[in-house]
């Protein structure tokens, strides 16, 4: 384990104890942690990774750094692996695949999973530099088998970039073909500094050839197109992507980086023409939502869970030795040439403690659990406004608020008074619905940290960390007095 510069390429067990302990301490003092998301156990947590479904179970890893904030220079980044029956409850089962070998020196970067017959397709960007900074990536295999043990294939799959674009060139995302083929597509940057998304053909996962880009008719959006992901989905073709360097555009586009889609015709290998026009809409309009990935679950739904954080922003939980939370799981849908996204419906059975308020009580504050599921059916919304706080301490000097300005007919989520402040360069309110008028449902789950929130059955979501100074948690709401509302509360029940 030489590090800086030479080979640092090592396995977790070869980290000391020491190292590990002390970083384990760390987290254990967080007021931060959360309750039923997923989080690092120690470390930097960012892309969902590997997510399939195989042998009877949902295989999930995530990027991590486990010893990022460790005192020691410990250059480790891989992933880390988790397995469900339910999509909502995880066994942490430690380090999935070790950045080893020398085709990942910097790190086992993101990838996808591919459940075949008898073990699950691994195919993740294994990142280089050399001693001058140069860096190269590797398009990489590994396959799990039925007991779990991950292999590395001897050879890249892919060795470098294409001709034609940079060495911003990964996080492969595969998917078999109706002829038992394979395609993957890959995010990259063209030479001129715009973002794309490669696809490669392979007839047995080992040889691979690049057989263009993806035709969406957006030759300049952003400077590069990280952890594409592309699936079917009632008959349409779906690309989703987290481009990076969009300019702000009104209330578009606010966060550090974005993460849209592209709905449009199916892709071959032989069509490649998503379309020529399409339209780029953003998954998630709260303020921390990155790099998602989808799956298909055992049941054929089209399963979706993403980074809750964005790169290059502080959160205050670097303090206590770790960063990154992923969303709880959502099911997609297509209506009207428009992504739905609603809860996973497994989160039911991680409903406590049922409670309702009226509006008064609401008026009057309430205290809730912290761990939390909350529905609001608004109706009869003319003029009217409205405001809900959600996460405040009992004076509600601090609060979470969402509010409906009436004579605009706009929703807000409003996170200045939210507590610790986090991104505020990033400004501090985002337009979560526009033009809305008559009813509005809002479905919000909150946990220590987090707050997401799916609008009218999943047309909008936003997804965003919060970090309340205390953990009493107080909700509160004022509805102008010709607004109808009906209030359903559950307590989540986890383990933590
Ligand atoms: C996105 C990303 C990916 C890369 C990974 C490294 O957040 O930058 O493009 O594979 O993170 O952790």
């Amino acid at each position: 384990m030489v590090v800086d510069n030479i080979e640092k390429y090592f396995r977790f067990s070869e980290i000391p104890d020491g190292i590990k302990e002390e970083a384990a301490q760390k987290v254990a003092l967080s007021p931060y942690r959360q309750k039923y998301h997923i989080e690092a156990p120690t470390g930097y947590l960012n892309d969902p990774n590997g997510f399939a479904f195989f042998n009877g179970q949902y295989h999930l890893f995530f990027q991590w750094s486990p010893y990022r904030y460790a005192k020691e220079n410990i250059w480790y980044q891989g992933w880390y692996h988790l397995v469900s029956d339910n999509l909502v409850d995880w066994q942490f089962l430690g380090p999935g695949i070790e950045p080893d070998s020398k085709f990942e020196t910097h790190g086992a970067y993101s990838g996808s999973g591919l459940a075949m017959t008898d073990e699950l397709l691994l195919f993740y960007t294994g990142n280089t530099r050399t001693a001058s900074g140069k860096r190269i990536p590797y398009q990489i295999i590994a396959k799990m088998n039925e007991s779990g043990e991950i292999i590395k294939r001897q050879l890249p799959e892919v060795i470098g970039n294409v001709a034609g674009y940079t060495d911003h060139f990964r996080d492969p995302k595969i998917w078999s073909t109706e002829n038992g083929e394979f395609l993957a597509v890959i995010g990259s940057q063209r030479n001129n500094l715009t973002g794309a998304a490669l696809v490669f053909h392979s007839k047995d996962t080992y040889d691979w050839q690049c057989l263009g880009e993806i035709e969406t008719g957006h030759k300049e959006l952003g400077y590069m197109w990280e952890c594409p992901d592309y699936f079917e989905l009632a008959g349409e073709g779906v690309l989703i992507i987290s481009p990076q360097g969009l300019q702000q555009e009104e209330e578009q586009y606010q966060n550090i980086y974005q993460t849209g889609y592209f709905i449009g015709n199916l892709l071959t290998k032989n069509q490649l023409t998503l379309g020529q026009n399409l339209t780029f809409t953003e998954l998630d309009l709260g303020f921390d939502f990155y790099a998602p990935q989808t799956t298909i679950a055992s049941d054929g739904r089209r399963i979706l869970i993403g980074w809750m954080g964005l790169p290059e922003l502080e959160y205050p939980t670097e303090k206590f030795g770790y960063c990154g939370t992923l969303t709880i799981p959502r099911e997609l849908s297509i209506d009207e040439g428009q992504l739905l996204q609603k809860p996973v419906r497994e989160m039911k059975a991680k409903r406590g403690l049922y409670t309702t308020f009226s509006n008064q009580e609401l008026a009057l504050g309430q205290k809730v659990s912290e761990a939390l599921e909350l529905q609001f059916k608004i109706s009869e919304l003319t003029q009217e406004n409205f405001s809900i706080d959600l996460c405040g301490n009992q004076d509600f000097s601090e609060y979470t608020r969402l509010y409906y300005d009436g004579k605009k007919a706009e929703l807000w989520l409003d996170r200045s008074q939210s507590g610790t402040v986090v991104g505020e360069n990033y400004g501090t309110k985002r337009l979560l619905k526009k033009n809305n008028r008559g009813e509005l449902s809002l479905h919000i789950f909150i946990d220590i940290s987090s707050i997401e929130i799916f609008i009218d059955g999943g047309t909008e979501v936003a997804s965003s960390r919060i970090f309340p100074t205390s953990q009493q948690r107080f909700i509160r709401g004022y509805f102008d007095k010709n607004v109808s509302v009906k209030i359903d509360s559950w307590d989540i029940q986890h383990n933590n």
